[in-house]
């Protein structure tokens, strides 16, 4: 009997891809039963992990944390694959969180701010995120009388904001915070008399540490403006218990360790695919023109070298902005175009672009380079250095890749880590090294600072020699948004959008409910990515486990054993 076996393609060598491609290759029985492919369109496996090197050391263009250790499956294989340890240093931004390197927080013109300035509104801020994520539940229920003031605030932000939404129940990070922040201020209105620093008054100084840190939740979040990102959805979000930590032999490692149980030549890297055709509907099956027994096979994938590849089921793994751009009118990607449940979830969810800036610096103390957090004048203000690029201006820190690297990092996210990928490096160079020059001045200039009140309270001019002569000699930057093969960095829950569409993009195709797509062959499309799953999504676990979730689906439709 001639009956083909049936056929699974994967498009996309990402976490998403590799991690299905093993679960897949590994299950019991199922390496005879079927074929089985990847198709990558880069020429490399990792997608948005991208273990690079720059001054000699081990450094990630993409993916950095394994975020929270506890019941991470990206632990559990670095654990196994013993990738935790190195002889050589990397990336470990052990400057984060170990003793005695606390960060120096530093206030533009070269201020050094005492914990006394900063702590009370990182805590206001830590609470305000911790609340919104559900981690930070009054006791009011209970009947107790101690509420917490951070919550008392926290709670009388999410009125205040929501009010002022017209009492709708969609409301965005961004404004909570900020009525979280003016919430703050009306409780300390009786020390606004306080000093402030040279042309910082202390509120304009907390504003400014309060921004650093919504900056920082850009970052992470990916919404390059917080006002776009969904409240509710905060809450959805899981992380997993215990320490975030990097990886020593390079987040690649774990890729690796997915692929290196699959066969030469089942990975195919250079193969970009520009078209899906599918058959959403369940009448007579087109392609039987050949006669063969392949033609029957419902999806049909085109690449950009003009081949085509038959198959009954295709693993989508591209990323949500290849995704986006996929379902425009002009781009005709997917043929027939997706079912509206599913482009218009692509569109309702967010996909932002965040990047990272490595510099190498030279210089007497560039192995002493600090933690640096940085307090930004607005960049409306009168006060601001007008040197410095209005896409430094909302950086959070630069700080050494490990404690005595001479290898710096800075994080960009939205309109700044776009503008970034388009400026040529002596830019980059010039307009990082006049914000150093700001931040961290050179001692002689401190020895003419007249203003002596800074040294006396809560503000210091910073009178070490940190970054004097410091100098920026090369950069390396990642490029997310420009590629391709990712449009963009990860997605996040965008106002207007709910956690709904991410189970939305789980979804396979054609849809089985609908009478239309009775006769059709089942599972044709599915859709795997960090953009999938619904409590863990924009991570390399989430990647992970949506991969793992589509291989499954199909080793249950075929009931192979082992699943
Ligand atoms: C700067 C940055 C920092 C990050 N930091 C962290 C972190 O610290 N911790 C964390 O957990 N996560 C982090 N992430 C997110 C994490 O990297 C991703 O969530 C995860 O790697 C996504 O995996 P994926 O398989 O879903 O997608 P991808 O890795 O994007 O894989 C999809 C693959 O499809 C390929 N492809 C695209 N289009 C086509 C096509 N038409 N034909 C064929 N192939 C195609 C791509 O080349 C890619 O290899 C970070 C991401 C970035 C960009
Ligand atoms: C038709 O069959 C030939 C070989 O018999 C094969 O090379 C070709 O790809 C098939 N075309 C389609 C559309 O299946
Ligand atoms: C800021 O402070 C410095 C020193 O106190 C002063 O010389 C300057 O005029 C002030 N204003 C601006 C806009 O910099
Ligand atoms: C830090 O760097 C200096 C000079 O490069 C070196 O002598 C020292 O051993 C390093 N210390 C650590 C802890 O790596
Ligand atoms: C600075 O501190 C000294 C000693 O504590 C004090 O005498 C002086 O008045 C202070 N100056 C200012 C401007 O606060
Ligand atoms: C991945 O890293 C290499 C450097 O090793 C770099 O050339 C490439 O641009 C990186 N990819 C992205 C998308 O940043």
């Amino acid at each position: 009997m001639v009956t083909k076996k049936p056929s699974i393609v994967i498009i996309g060598a990402g976490m998403a891809g590799l991690t299905a491609a093993n679960k897949l290759y590994t299950a019991t029985g199922f390496k005879d039963s079927f074929e089985l492919c990847v198709v990558e369109g880069g020429t490399r496996i990792g997608g948005r992990i991208n273990t690079s090197e720059f001054g000699g050391d081990r450094i990630e263009m993409g993916a950095t944390w394994i975020h929270g250790i506890g019941g991470s499956p990206v632990h559990k294989i670095a654990q196994e694959i013993h990738a935790l340890e190195s002889d050589q240093p990397w990336e470990c931004m052990d400057g984060v969180s170990e003793e005695p390197s606390q960060p120096t927080t530093i206030a533009e013109g070269g201020f050094q701010l005492n914990p006394s300035v900063v702590d009370p509104v990182t805590t206001l801020f830590k609470k305000l995120m911790a609340y919104a994520q559900g981690k930070l539940v009054g006791d009011s229920a209970a009947g107790c009388e101690e509420i917490d003031y951070h919550t008392k605030l926290a709670a009388k932000a999410l009125k205040v904001s929501s009010t002022s939404n017209g009492g709708q129940e969609k409301l965005s990070v961004g404004s909570f915070l900020r009525q979280g922040l003016d919430a703050y201020w009306v409780s300390k209105k009786d020390q606004e008399e306080l000093k402030g620093y040279g042309n910082w008054s202390r509120k304009l100084l907390q504003d400014g540490i309060f921004a650093m840190h919504e900056n920082t939740q850009r970052t992470y979040t990916s919404a390059g403006d917080l006002l776009t990102l969904d409240y509710s959805a905060e809450s959805e979000y899981r992380m997993f218990p215990g320490d975030e930590i990097t990886i020593a032999k390079g987040y690649l490692s774990i890729i690796e360790s997915l692929a290196s149980v699959l066969p030469p030549g089942l990975v195919q890297l250079g193969r970009k695919v520009t078209r899906i055709e599918w058959q959403p509907e369940g009448d007579e099956v087109s392609g039987m023109e050949n006669g063969s027994a392949t033609a029957t096979r419902p999806v049909k994938l085109h690449f950009c070298d003009g081949s085509n590849m038959l198959a009954d089921h295709v693993i989508v793994t591209v990323s949500l902005g290849v995704l986006k751009a996929g379902i425009r009118e002009d781009s005709g990607m997917f043929n027939p175009p997706l079912p509206s449940f599913k482009s218009e979830a692509i569109s309702r969810l967010g996909y932002g672009v965040v990047n990272k800036l490595f510099l190498q610096v030279e210089g007497n103390d560039c192995n002493n380079f600090p933690y640096l957090q940085m307090v930004f004048h607005r960049p409306d203000s009168e006060f601001r250095h007008k040197k410095i690029p209005w896409w430094m201006r909302r950086t959070a820190s630069l700080c050494p890749i490990y404690s005595n690297s001479s290898v710096l990092l800075s994080w960009f996210a939205g309109k700044e880590a776009l503008e970034l990928e388009s400026l040529q490096d002596e830019e980059i160079i010039n307009g990082v090294s006049t914000t150093i020059s700001s931040f961290l001045p050179q001692p002689h200039k401190l020895v003419n600072s007249n203003s002596h009140e800074l040294c006396n309270g809560t503000a210091n001019k910073v009178g070490n020699s940190h970054g004097s002569e410091v100098k920026v000699t090369k950069i390396l930057k990642s490029k997310w948004a420009t590629d391709p093969l990712f449009l963009g960095s990860y997605s996040y829950v965008a106002f207007g959008s709910s956690g709904d569409d991410l189970d939305k993009m789980a979804e396979p195709l054609p849809k089985l409910s609908t009478c239309k797509s009775a006769g059709s062959p089942p599972l044709q499309i599915l859709f795997a990515g960090e953009a999938t799953h619904r409590t863990h999504y924009s991570t390399t676990h989430g990647a992970y486990f949506s991969g793992l979730r589509e291989a499954i689906r199909l080793l249950q439709h075929y009931q192979c054993i082992g699943v």
